[in-house]
């Protein structure tokens, strides 16, 4: 399969066979987070690191109980759950995968807010379940990463946000002028092929989130924070990986486990190449469509009092 004819069915069917795989990492975690770790002094063991993701990017969101957030691919419900229980705010949680969605509406149950959030199917391009202005913050961590097009999710994510809203996300991104040798352009496919990405530059997203009408965009560069959890799963895949051949050579693992491991491998070259990097951006909905600042004369063309 290349990355041209991947859809959201294959990035479900994708999730689903790595359910197996995550499983093992949610057991060493403690939790059913589905991204990257964020180290720093104070979170340097793997579980609470990747608890640290959710709430370095919930503190750049400005979370509280007031706000309806919208989670827009919300894997088996862990961020979620975090806005839910650390902010007190309402969660809707959108995705492609029945499976997920499933785990995540136990899980959120598991964690006493099932009240407070909502798990639903939806694809993120298009939010067809979600009526205009509806909620107050469109959060994504990772997500993106896998849209096959950037612009139209956003316009989507605009369109659900009401006046005064904002956006949250987290992900990789190619790095800003960073132009990838035809080696590392392999190891983006192998990284796209084996997580149903569609890896996008960071400089591309700021333009595009511009371009959709979004204000007060801001980005972060939190590289520095994932590269230890990246270390691990680096290690962890060159030991799995020729344990995997064998095991899938007698029928025990898939093929798609066994991409699954290579893709992190990869990642974790080309971050260290200084080609992909890890970005935290926030931008505000700013004005409804057709306002703009200049002060409108709605008095009858001809002069005479509308009154
Ligand atoms: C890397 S996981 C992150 C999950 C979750 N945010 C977390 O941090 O644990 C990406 C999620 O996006 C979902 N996803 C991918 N494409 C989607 C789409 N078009 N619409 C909705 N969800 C999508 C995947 O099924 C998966 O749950």
């Amino acid at each position: 399969m290349t990355t041209q004819d991947l859809d959201t069915e294959d990035v479900a069917d994708i999730y689903d066979e790595l359910l197996a795989t995550y499983k093992v990492e949610w057991a060493y975690r403690g939790h059913r987070s589905l991204h990257l770790a964020y180290y720093d002094d104070d979170h340097d063991e793997p579980g609470e690191a990747s608890m640290n993701t959710m709430r370095v990017l919930s503190e750049a969101a400005d979370v509280d109980s007031s706000d309806r957030v919208l989670n827009i691919g919300c894997g088996a419900g862990e961020d979620s759950i975090w806005n839910a229980r650390a902010h007190g705010a309402t969660v809707i949680g959108v995705n492609i995968s029945e499976t997920q969605l499933e785990l995540a509406r136990e899980n959120a149950r598991d964690h006493g807010v099932g009240d407070r959030t909502e798990f639903r199917y939806d694809d993120f391009q298009t939010l067809e379940t979600v009526p205009d202005g509806s909620v107050d913050l469109v959060w994504g961590l990772e997500a993106l990463a896998h849209s096959p097009d950037r612009p139209q999710a956003l316009s989507a994510a605009r369109r659900v946000l009401d006046e005064g809203g904002r956006v949250a996300f987290a992900d990789l991104f190619v790095r800003a002028g960073a132009a990838p040798a035809d080696a590392d352009r392999e190891d983006i496919e192998t990284i796209e092929d084996g997580l149903g990405l569609r890896l996008g530059s960071i400089d591309g997203f700021e333009r595009a989130l511009g371009d959709a009408g979004f204000e007060n965009v801001a980005v972060r560069d939190l590289t520095d924070g994932i590269r230890p959890g990246l270390e691990d799963r680096k290690q962890f895949a060159s030991i799995a990986h020729p344990v995997g051949r064998l095991l899938g050579a007698i029928g025990i693992a898939s093929e798609a486990q066994l991409d699954g491991l290579e893709a992190s491998a990869r990642i974790h070259d080309l971050v260290e190449k200084g080609v992909l990097g890890y970005y935290l951006i926030t931008a505000d909905r700013g004005a409804p469509d057709g306002d703009s600042d200049d002060t409108v004369d709605h008095s009858p063309s001809d002069g005479t009092s509308a009154s």
